[in-house]
Formats: structure tokens, C-alpha cells, sequence
């Protein structure tokens, strides 16, 4: 079990450095959704500072990975705080932000950047940017001492590939070319879920301090119709590459993304189950694969389908690409993601998906 847990802490990374296919100059979409849950951050930090204003305010993003998002969390919540600083009349806080991540992640990218990001603060500002490497399903942080912890884009990631070797978990011959997830697909991925997700909360509720809040937005799936999925179409499309002779059968059948899309009930019933939080809102936000053409401060604008569709096998790339070549090899790297673009342009209005947005506080 323990060397199964390693290895997922070992391979999954985000596309490093500043380069084209790069996590950093592809996470518009990320960044699109961070926007859109800004009112959402407005008003959980507001809660949680009014009651918690502290002479030094410590923050914590899960998930960080690299590039600009990293630093847009910070700037966003140190303008929510000094703006309700100012409008209560008590001095600015100290900020102390810790960017945490698995440890394949490119921190150095993160501390090269830090100049630049310290120079964008207001002189009034004191803000010290500390790195947590570590997987965020267990401790990261001593008990009692962080006031928010915020989340985006990194809880669908399971902390392992559920025991496959199980009969009920085994692929059907009908699920190896399926796109879609649905109530019928591996139950061991939602007990997976489960166990992750609880063990999550468990380490935050210690983590944080009475009254603290959290901000938590990740993919998750409807509950009624067919879902695609980023792995469905990996799947079907590395299954018909197996069909060709590119790729060996063997490979495939032991290829597992460990990825769960959970529906909002399921997350509702883990969270009550748990006990450590009240919800203080539980929203889904519809978003399409290609950031209906993004703008809203997401940027870019697309003139036909082919070239939405080459934004999102781009970006999906810089997520997807390292797990996928530490399986296949660097080989088949291109031609999947050709591909993955061609489906992408053919399934663009299937292509939609629900953004969990969850507002949490910790019951004292
Ligand atoms: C798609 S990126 C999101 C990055 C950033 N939050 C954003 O919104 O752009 C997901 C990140 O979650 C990280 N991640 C996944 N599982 C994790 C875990 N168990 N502990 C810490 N980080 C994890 C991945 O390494 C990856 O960098």
C-alpha cells in the first residue's frame, strides 16, 4: 500500500518551468475559475477575519503548483484583507502565505518569481511567501495555526490508484473505450474519495484555528447525465491506438489516472459524515472544456473550433503529459495529444463540467 501511495507523490506534477507546454503558460482555465470564485474567497475571508483578526494572518494554498496562479491567491485574498482592514479600522495584517505541493512540483519556478511578486505589493504590505512540499491528505501544518487554507483545482486528484486487482474494480472490455464516468464506473475510485477527502478534512480541522475557514473548488460530475472526462478521453483514445499496434494491451490495462470526479451530494454527505465543518456554501459553477473562449480576465479568443480545441489539448498537456510519459514513454506523447485534440473539436458542446465551489468553517 505505503510504496503505491509513493508512487502517485512521485509522478504527479504539473508541466514545470515557463516553456510552451509549460503548467505556467497553460492554466488559463485555472485561472478563469479563480476568478469567477473570487466573490466567493470575498466572502469567506471576510467571515473569517472578522472574527479572527490576528496580527499575522496565515493563509495556505493546496495545490499550488506553478506560474501565475500560484501568486493570484495571494494577491486576492491580501487586497480582501486590507480592504476590510481599512473599512474596520484596525491596522493591516502580517501576511504569511505557504505554497504547498507534491515534491515533483517547480517550487523554483515559485521562488524565482517571488521578486516580481513582492515588487506588485503596496509598500504597506508585509507579505512572507514559505513553501510546504508535501502531499495535502495528511499533516502539513502544526495544530492551532492557520486561519484559511484554499484549494483550486487539486481535490479530484486521488492520493493513489484504488486497488485495481480487485474484481469489482477491473475494467469491463466495454469500459476500455468509455469516455463517459458514471454511477457504473469503479466504485473502489469513490471509496477512494471517500478515504482522501475525509483524511483531508480531518488534517485541516486540527490545522486550523477555532473558527478558521477554507475555500475548496475542484471538478466534479453531475449526478443524472454522462459525464466526459480528461482520463475517459485518454482512455479511448490510447485504447484505439492499442487497436492499431501503437501501443501494447498490457500497458493500457495497467494505466489508471487517479482522478475522482465526485457529484456535489457526494461531497455533502462526506463532509457532514466528518463532522468538522459547517457549509457555508456548497455552488456548482458550470464550465466548459474550452472556458467558453475564456475572457472575464482569462484572456485569449478563439476564431474556429480547431483552434479551441488545440487550447485544450494544450493545457490538458501540461497536466496530463508527465503522468503519460512516465507510463508509455515519451514516444507516444505527440500523437496522443493530436488526437486528443481532433476528439475535442468533434465532442466541444458534450464538453461541459461542474466546478464544485465549497465555503467551509471549522466548528469550534
Ligand atoms: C491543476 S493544478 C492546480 C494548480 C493551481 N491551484 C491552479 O488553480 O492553477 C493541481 C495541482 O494539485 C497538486 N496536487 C495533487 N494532489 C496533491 C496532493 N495530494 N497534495 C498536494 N498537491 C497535490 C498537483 O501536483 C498540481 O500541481
Amino acid at each position: 500500500m505505503a510504496s503505491k501511495v509513493m508512487a502517485v507523490e512521485r509522478v504527479l506534477h504539473m508541466n514545470g518551468g515557463v516553456g510552451e507546454t509549460s503548467y505556467a503558460n497553460n492554466s488559463l482555465i485555472q485561472r478563469k475559475v479563480l476568478m469567477r470564485v473570487r466573490p466567493i474567497l470575498e466572502e469567506s475571508i471576510k467571515k473569517m477575519y472578522c472574527t479572527n483578526a490576528s496580527t499575522c494572518l496565515k493563509v495556505a494554498d493546496l495545490g499550488c503548483s506553478s506560474g501565475p496562479n500560484a501568486f493570484l491567491v495571494a494577491s486576492n485574498v491580501i487586497d480582501i484583507v486590507n480592504e476590510t482592514s481599512r473599512r474596520l479600522k484596525i491596522e493591516t495584517p502580517t501576511f504569511q502565505f505557504f505554497l504547498n505541493d507534491l515534491f515533483g512540483n517547480d517550487f523554483n519556478s515559485i521562488f524565482q518569481s517571488l521578486p516580481e511578486f513582492y515588487y506588485t505589493l503596496k509598500q504597506d504590505t508585509t507579505c512572507l511567501i514559505n513553501a510546504m512540499p508535501g502531499t495535502f491528505y495528511g499533516t502539513l501544518f502544526p495544530s492551532n495555526s492557520i486561519h484559511f487554507f484554499h484549494s483550486s483545482y487539486s481535490l479530484h486528484w486521488l492520493s493513489q490508484v484504488p486497488d485495481l486487482l480487485s474484481k469489482e474494480a477491473k475494467l469491463s472490455d466495454d469500459d476500455k473505450g468509455n469516455i463517459y464516468v458514471t454511477s457504473t464506473s469503479p466504485p473502489s475510485y469513490a471509496k477512494q474519495f471517500k478515504e482522501d477527502f475525509t483524511l483531508f478534512l480531518r488534517s485541516r480541522s486540527r490545522e486550523l484555528v477555532p473558527g478558521g475557514g477554507m475555500l475548496l473548488a475542484f471538478i466534479g460530475r453531475y449526478d443524472t447525465s454522462q459525464n466526459i472526462t480528461a482520463a475517459g478521453l485518454f482512455r479511448m483514445i490510447l485504447n484505439d491506438m492499442v487497436l492499431e499496434n501503437l501501443i501494447e494491451e498490457t500497458k493500457l490495462e495497467h494505466f489508471n489516472v487517479p482522478v475522482y470526479v465526485a457529484t456535489a451530494d457526494e461531497v455533502k454527505e462526506i463532509i457532514k459524515e466528518e463532522g468538522s465543518f459547517s457549509v457555508e456554501r456548497l455552488e456548482s459553477i458550470e464550465t466548459s472544456w474550452d472556458g467558453s473562449s475564456l475572457d472575464d480576465k482569462g484572456y485569449e479568443s478563439f476564431k474556429d473550433d480547431n483552434e479551441r480545441g488545440k487550447f485544450v489539448a494544450r493545457y490538458l498537456r501540461a497536466v496530463f503529459e508527465p503522468l503519460l510519459k512516465a507510463h508509455f514513454g515519451e514516444g507516444i506523447v505527440e500523437e496522443v495529444f493530436l488526437r486528443f485534440q481532433n476528439k475535442v473539436v468533434q465532442l466541444l458542446p458534450k464538453l461541459v463540467y461542474p466546478t464544485l465551489v465549497i465555503s467551509l468553517t471549522k466548528i469550534a
